[in-house]
């Protein structure tokens, strides 16, 4: 007679396992299951994650060319640093940089490195700013305790994290309502001989405007000539290094000013590559501490390293060379223009309803709008934020200035490629219905309200 299968056995035969049983976590687990069932379960589990389709926070790319996919896919066995085995992806690597180096207009010779994003490639560039300091100090037999750094309250969060991690002091020019970046004039009365450098950002995650880079610029090209201070400027170009060049060629940012020594950039943002890959490019050679950079015999060969990280994958920057060779300036332009347009087509159709006032509108910006309620609603944009995602699934960012503009509410819809016409539309008239329910409502529960997405998305 044959013998009945025990429940583990008819589970192997029909699947999900997991299905009556809760999903294995803390402990590890004792035994498997099936690779249907691993795959179901971690399947099913995601569809409640947010949607990055209706996710209008985040500046990461949320899709790419089918091609493009399965090169990620086909290549990621590859461990990017094994550069012995793998010198053609290294190879690549190079060849992104001199392209990035040629788009931001580079002197000469120059050097850079491939990162995780633009948190490492600021941490390493920051980290340059501080060892060239050191040089510079040392050779004047000047004390070296006490580096500062000065950016504004618009910066992300990594240039204080930079500080703390590797410490410098931060000297942080505050916000102020109606003035969300910074200019010469904020500067200024921070530089001292011990500042190792100064930030400034074109595209800030939380406006999308750019701080007064040529006005800087000109501040530390006269502090050389007057004070005979070299005090070199950083850009974060983290969104805007593939939407200025693109959007505003001839607005100047980049090394075509003279005090601009390094630059970095993410891939996975306006490079349009999914996440995992920033860039960190030097005007010169020299603009690269070399004291930084570590030389190992590896496998045989000689490899010069300068990253946070080691083993990576290869597939993001073998991505972000097919984005170059597939679009170049012409394609990247073109997609820029579209985004901008359906920003720019979002914009006035909130306007033009009346319930908003547009933040920064006509000055140069990302490809989004930063936006806020007119006065005298029974509502807020906290509120807003809620209603939107409860109705419609938009996840719509709702989140106050840094000091000390902290008073400031701020919604900010990102425009991407996935944004169609279509979509813009779509959007508005659900923004315009989320207003109608909160006006008859006034304002979401206090329950709901904890739940709005705060924060301003990466
Ligand atoms: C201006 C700016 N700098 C740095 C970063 C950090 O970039 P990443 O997420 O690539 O590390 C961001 C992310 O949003 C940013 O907007």
């Amino acid at each position: 007679m044959n013998k009945l299968p025990s429940p583990q056995d008819i589970a192997m035969l029909y699947g999900n396992r997991f299905l009556t049983e809760d999903a294995p976590s803390g402990d590890f687990p004792d035994g498997g299951m099936s690779a249907l069932d691993a795959m179901r379960l971690v399947d099913e589990e995601l569809a409640l994650e947010g949607d990055p389709n209706r996710n209008l926070a985040t500046f990461v790319t949320t899709w790419m060319e089918p091609e493009a996919q399965r090169l990620i896919a086909e290549n990621l066995y590859r461990n990017f640093i094994d550069h012995a085995e793998y010198p053609i992806s290294a190879e690549i690597e190079q060849r992104c940089i001199g392209m990035l180096a040629d788009l931001y207009h580079a002197p000469g010779e120059t050097t850079g490195a491939r990162t995780q994003g633009s948190s490492e490639a600021i941490m390493l560039g920051a980290l340059s700013l501080k060892w060239k300091w050191k040089e510079r100090r040392e050779a004047r037999k000047k004390p070296v305790e006490a580096p500062n750094l000065i950016f504004g309250g618009d910066v992300h969060v990594v240039w204080e994290k930079f500080c703390r991690y590797f410490d410098v002091e931060p000297r942080i020019v505050p916000l102020q309502e109606g003035k969300y970046v910074i200019g010469p004039e904020d500067v200024e009365p921070l530089i001292d001989e011990n500042t190792i450098g100064v930030a400034a950002v074109l595209g800030t995650t939380f406006t999308g405007h750019a701080d007064d880079i040529v006005g800087i610029n000109k501040l530390l090209v006269d502090l050389k000539g007057d004070r005979g201070l070299d005090v070199p400027l950083h850009i974060d170009a983290a969104s805007g290094g593939f939407v200025w060049p693109f959007l505003y060629p001839d607005s100047e940012w980049d090394f075509r000013l003279e005090q601009v020594r390094s630059i970095n950039v993410s891939g996975h943002k306006f490079g349009l590559v999914y996440p995992g890959i920033g860039w960190l490019v030097f005007r010169e050679k020299s603009d690269l501490a070399e004291d930084l950079v570590f030389y190992e015999n590896y496998l045989g060969k000689t490899d010069a390293t300068f990253t946070l990280n080691f083993s990576t994958g290869a597939s993001m920057v073998l991505a972000q060379y097919y984005n170059f060779v597939r679009l170049g300036r012409q394609g990247y332009t073109y997609i820029m223009e579209a985004m901008e347009k359906n920003a720019r087509a979002l914009a006035d159709r909130l306007e033009s309803c009346g319930d908003f006032e547009l933040i920064g509108a006509g000055k140069e910006q990302l490809p989004l709008v930063a936006f806020k309620l007119v006065e005298g609603k029974n509502y807020d944009e906290f509120d807003l934020s809620w209603q939107l995602s409860a109705e419609r699934g938009w996840m719509l960012p709702a989140y106050t200035l840094p000091p000390d503009a902290e008073d400031v509410k701020v919604l900010r819809a990102l425009v991407k490629e996935t944004l169609s016409r279509a979509q813009i539309d779509r959007l508005a008239a659900d923004i315009a219905t989320a207003c109608a329910t909160l006006e008859k409502k006034g304002g979401a529960h206090p329950s709901e309200r904890k739940q709005v997405k705060t924060g301003t998305g990466y």
